[in-house]
């Protein structure tokens, strides 16, 4: 009898244990909301990203991003952070950075405050917030840096840059399972350009690989690939309309080693031409209870035209699916959760015809590319190892410090 109970006891703890896990796997996205926090007020983490820590009691989400962007500028007041277990009811942790924290710039307050990322630095046992700081005119595009010894602040102000010399616009930073960290940015508005952080990520080491121009990029890696190891999506220039993603990939398994990129546009069907009316922030991998992982693109839908503007800014999050020809696309659901995309992954692993046919013409496609490269450098004098930078624009060259 007593056996019985506790089998019973144990069970209901596992079931407990392990449905815990499972929360976010149900929850419903509906893209183009702003979802409010447990204390009701609105969720404002725009250009930001998901940091997942992994606790004895499951997953804990942190969603950073900046504050409500408001006028003159849109211009936000700082950086904040909210948490939680199951990516639906987001408690507000605080403002992780403000505005008036940012000093060193030889231009006045109050600064332009991008897109923030944070890493963990494991050498010094800090979390690194990296961000593009500039001038509500674009005077100064650089790189802010601020650290803190705990994910959820407050960081402490460490310095403004301009990455390897050059002026730094939208930016993202990435770190690959090895724990070796980049920071990739547009350059001039001319390319992205990517280069490594060195050793406490408060500097970077030069540029080792460049797409062609884009802005707001997202990194991701697939831990499995099935041709592409590294996907960078961006999107063209356009101000604060919308227009199609771009995605930049390649074979090669670190950023830096990275010499062909293949562009594609990843998203899908119906409204695809706006990516939905949005502009990545961030793509964050998202793991089933079973380990398979879905790739989550995180978007900001800008609403300049919409009522509210800017300041209701709002959020796309759509499921990134991978293709027959080992990539991804983005496909629109008005509503969604990792649950119901979950066997458009299962279907994708399967063997198929079309997908080895769509796999041979990727391979060769690729070759064909390499080949072009290596002719282009070799014909042009180069060593087919170097970096080819796409030209810099003369008017930016000189407001490059
Ligand atoms: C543990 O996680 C559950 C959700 O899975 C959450 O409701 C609960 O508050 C968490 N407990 C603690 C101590 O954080
Ligand atoms: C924000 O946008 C939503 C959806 O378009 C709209 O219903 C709401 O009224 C807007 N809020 C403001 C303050 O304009």
């Amino acid at each position: 009898m007593a056996l019985a109970w506790t089998c019973l006891v144990v069970e209901i703890l596992f079931l407990i244990s392990t449905t815990q896990g499972k929360l976010a796997e149900s929850t419903v996205f509906r893209p183009g909301t702003l979802p409010d926090t447990t204390a009701g007020a609105q969720v404002h983490a725009h250009g930001g990203d998901i940091f997942a820590v992994d606790t004895d009691n499951g997953t804990l989400f942190h969603w950073y991003g900046t504050t409500q962007k408001l006028q003159p500028g849109w211009i936000s007041e700082g950086i904040q952070i909210y948490s939680s277990w199951n990516l639906a009811d987001w408690k507000h942790e605080g403002v992780i950075l403000h505005n008036r924290d940012i000093t060193g710039i030889p231009y006045r307050p109050p600064y332009r405050i991008e897109r923030p990322k944070i890493l963990h630095n494991a050498g010094t046992s800090k979390y690194v917030l990296l961000f593009h700081v500039d001038t509500p005119a674009f005077e100064y595009p650089a790189v802010g840096v601020a650290e803190s010894s705990t994910l959820t602040g407050k960081y402490t102000w460490v310095r403004a840059f301009k990455p390897d010399g050059r002026n730094s616009y939208d930016m993202t930073a990435y770190q690959d399972a090895d724990g070796n960290a980049y920071l990739i940015r547009s350059v001039e508005n001319a390319f992205l350009g990517i280069s490594p952080l060195d050793d406490d990520f408060h500097d970077t080491k030069g540029l080792c690989s460049a797409t062609a121009q884009a802005e707001a990029p997202a990194v991701f890696m697939p831990p499995h690939p099935s041709f592409f190891n590294l996907f960078i999506i961006g999107s063209h220039l356009t101000g604060w309309s919308a227009n199609p993603a771009l995605l930049f990939q390649t074979k090669t398994p670190s950023l830096c080693d990275a010499r062909v990129w293949l562009q594609t546009s990843p998203a899908r069907g119906q409204g695809s031409e706006s990516t939905f009316e949005s502009q990545a922030a961030a793509v964050f991998p998202f793991f089933y209870e079973d380990g398979e992982v879905l790739f989550i693109y995180m978007g900001d839908r800008w609403n300049a035209f919409g009522p509210g503007s800017v300041g209701n800014a709002s959020y796309v999050w759509l499921p990134l699916l991978p293709t027959p020809d080992g990539s991804y696309e983005l496909v629109y659901y008005s509503e969604w959760s990792p649950a119901s995309v979950k066997p458009m992954l299962q279907a994708a692993k399967r063997w198929s015809w079309r997908k080895a046919v769509a796999l041979w013409w990727t391979r060769l496609w690729y070759m064909a590319s390499s080949w072009c490269r290596w002719l282009h450098a070799v014909s042009a004098g180069l060593s087919p190892q170097s970096v080819r930078l796409p030209p810099m624009r003369h008017s930016l060259m000189h407001a490059a410090e």
